[in-house]
């Protein structure tokens, strides 16, 4: 499979430099994309290898992480957004371009279709639920993966002084303000997701990025998360009153719980 592997980076490398743009911002939005694609399928591969998976799932990993935001950038050529609210979701754009790629044919159907299920359920707010465990494996994978990088791409932005700096594409249409919405307050409190379709403030934005580790999988990950220190970024510039500072601990609580797991 090394050699098909290496024929899919080829390809990929080619397909997203074939959207670059003269246009500034356009450019900008590809180029972390495409910045975005190489972490994201190193983070699969160090993850597998954390789990000790064989060689041939090591490789299905490596090319759920190259293809799962590959949807982007035909999104991006057609409707001018990431956003998939405002467009299509990216994800399920995602196979619709890798049904159309002949190499893929080359892969086992069944491989293909836990391929197909990572991809699809990367970016949903929960993994569609099956009875085969090795999809829910690869799922959890390039979750942690794409989380984990999504993170770096936000830390410039994190403290609210450079709120306004996020590029049009990253921020999307919420009110730069840091108050937190009772809703996301009382979701960050009892630990239950928060809703980001209901996301109203650049407070309420934060929070949804820090509820994001109650979704984080394997201790790998929450480990570079906790090592990186984009809880504490996050946390440093939350408007603090009694309540948050309880969601803070229950937080605090989960991510030790997480990190000292063994062999996850
Ligand atoms: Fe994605």
């Amino acid at each position: 499979m090394r050699e098909l592997l290496s024929r899919m980076h080829e390809w990929m490398a080619a397909y997203m430099k074939s959207f670059y743009s003269d246009d500034a911002e356009v450019q900008q939005g590809i180029l972390i994309k495409e910045k975005h694609t190489g972490y994201v399928t190193a983070n699969c591969v160090e993850l597998a290898n954390f789990l000790k998976l064989p060689t041939h799932d090591a490789e299905l990993a490596e090319i759920i992480g190259l293809f799962h935001d590959v949807g982007r950038f035909r999104q991006y050529s057609i409707y001018k957004t990431f956003n998939d609210a405002d467009s299509e979701d990216h994800a399920d754009l995602a196979l619709k371009v890798t049904d159309e790629l002949e190499f893929f044919k080359e892969l086992a159907a069944q491989d293909y279709e836990l391929v197909r299920f990572a991809i699809q359920n990367h970016n949903k707010k929960t993994v569609a639920p099956t009875d085969d465990e090795r999809k829910i494996l690869f799922a959890k994978i390039i979750r942690d993966a794409d989380k984990l990088d999504i993170y770096r791409v936000l830390e410039p932005f994190l403290a609210q002084e450079n709120a306004d700096k996020m590029p049009n594409f990253i921020k999307s249409t919420s009110r730069l303000v840091a108050d937190i919405s009772p809703d996301f307050v009382e979701n960050f409190v009892t630990g239950n997701q928060a809703d980001y379709r209901k996301i109203r403030t650049n407070g309420d934005r934060k929070i949804v990025r820090l509820m994001w580790i109650y979704d984080i999988n394997f201790s790998w990950t929450m480990q570079k998360i906790v090592e990186r220190g984009y809880i504490e970024k996050i946390v440093d510039n939350l408007p603090m009153d009694e309540k948050i500072a309880e969601g803070v601990r229950r937080l605090r609580n989960h991510v030790d719980k997480i990190c000292f797991e063994i062999g996850g």
